[in-house]
């Protein structure tokens, strides 16, 4: 029976691993702490609030005081630690935050670990489990092989740098000190609770709106997909399976260009809405409601400055040492994404306030 805490709880990944987690894992106690940003909405664990295993508690990573004292309090043995800025497109309009919470943060949260588990008079065994992102690893050419754990840190935007910055404040700690840790570095996630500002949950959202659907550059940039749940599954195997001091690549072997993830999006809209007329008048604004192509919503607008033109990872370590494999297609998924954003309109409206209705108005201005 493990105790966890789990950082970063009420963000888009974090909400979906402690639901995995407490239905996967029915004996274990989860403390979910989340200092709740813009990006954090405590109604993404609606579903599991009342479950007697899970607590929640308002914290910030930055208040490592407090975070100790908690992890004494709470006698965590694990770490899944989550908590972050996450948004590409903010960090390269203010970076600030992102050294804060991804390097300082994560240092506290080192230090807290490393004060508890190892000079604390507990036996163990513990774990700090460090989630990071494939961006560490920069940019492919096109006929490049995809990113495997051999591969050299080249992070391109502020985001990136700060991530790559927290992996090797983890691999030091468990380098000098001995701090059990592991990392998985994943590929771009999709799915239920995931904040609108970012591509699929902001084309979903704009589609249903009938707003247009902006398209970076060319649009022939391309991701390497993975389901949520599947993203929460691979952590799950790292930590039963994963060696400590090793950082395991998750991917969902489905790499995509932009367009086409935006183009299958709209048809797959335009064949609910022609299947069902109760869509059609709860949302008269999307194109298909009156037999239109979704697809006329596309917009090509200005590039991300300094963007990635190519991601995709090498999952085999994960494979092999944990018997890690995505479940879901990018086509599965995808539909089951759409539909959970149709029928949890209420989720989606209420984390759009006015913080997100100002970051729109300032980012797709022009
Ligand atoms: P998110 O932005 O949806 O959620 C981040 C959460 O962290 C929010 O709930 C926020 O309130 C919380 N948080 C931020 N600063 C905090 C602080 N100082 N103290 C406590 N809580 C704080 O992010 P996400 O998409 O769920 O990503 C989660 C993690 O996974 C991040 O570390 C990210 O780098 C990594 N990751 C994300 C993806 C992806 O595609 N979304 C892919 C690979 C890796
Ligand atoms: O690769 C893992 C990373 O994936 C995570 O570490 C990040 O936390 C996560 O945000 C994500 O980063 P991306 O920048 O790849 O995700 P985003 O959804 O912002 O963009 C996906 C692609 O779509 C990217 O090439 C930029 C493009 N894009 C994005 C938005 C928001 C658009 O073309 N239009 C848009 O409006």
């Amino acid at each position: 029976m493990r105790r966890l805490l789990v950082t970063g709880a009420a963000g888009f990944i974090g909400s979906n691993f402690v639901q995995y987690w407490l239905e996967a894992h029915r004996d274990d106690h989860v403390v979910a702490l989340d200092v709740l940003t813009y990006a954090g909405n405590l109604s993404s664990l609606d579903p599991v609030l009342k479950n007697s295993k899970l607590k929640f508690v308002k914290m910030d990573i930055l208040e490592g005081e407090r975070v100790r004292a908690l992890m004494e309090r709470e006698q965590i043995d694990t770490i899944v630690h989550f908590a972050a800025e996450s948004h590409v497109d903010r960090s390269i309009h203010g970076p600030d935050p992102f050294l804060e919470t991804n390097i300082r943060g994560t240092h506290e949260l080192l230090k807290a670990a490393k004060t508890v588990w190892l000079t604390g008079g507990g036996s163990g065994p513990y774990q700090f489990h460090h989630i990071s992102t494939d961006e560490v690893f920069g940019t492919l050419a096109a006929d490049a092989p995809a990113f495997t754990e051999e591969t050299s840190y080249a992070p391109n935007s502020p985001y990136a740098a700060t991530k790559a910055a927290s992996d090797h404040l983890v691999r030091a700690y468990h380098h000098t000190y001995g701090l059990p840790v592991t990392t998985s570095n994943c590929s771009n996630n999709y799915g239920p609770y995931q904040f609108p500002e970012k591509l699929i949950p902001l084309a979903i959202v704009r589609a249903l709106e009938g707003k247009p659907i902006p398209v970076y550059g060319d649009g022939l940039q391309s991701r390497d997909w993975l389901y949520v749940r599947d993203h929460c599954r691979g952590i799950d195997r790292i930590l039963e399976k994963g060696r400590v001091g090793e950082t395991y690549n998750l991917g969902g072997g489905a790499e995509r260009k932009n367009i086409d993830v935006i183009k299958m999006l709209c048809s797959k809209f335009n064949a609910m809405f022609q299947s069902d007329a109760g869509l059609r008048s709860r949302f008269p604004r999307c194109p298909a409601a009156d037999g239109g192509d979704t697809a006329s919503l596309i917009t090509f607008v200005r590039d991300r400055p300094g963007h990635d033109r190519r991601y995709a990872v090498d999952a085999m370590k994960a494979t092999l040492e944990t018997g890690y494999g995505p479940a879901e297609s990018f086509e599965t998924g995808l539909g089951k994404t759409i539909v959970w954003y149709i029928a949890n309109e209420p989720w989606w409206r209420s984390v759009m306030d006015g913080s997100y209705k100002e970051w729109m108005k300032q980012h797709y201005s022009g």
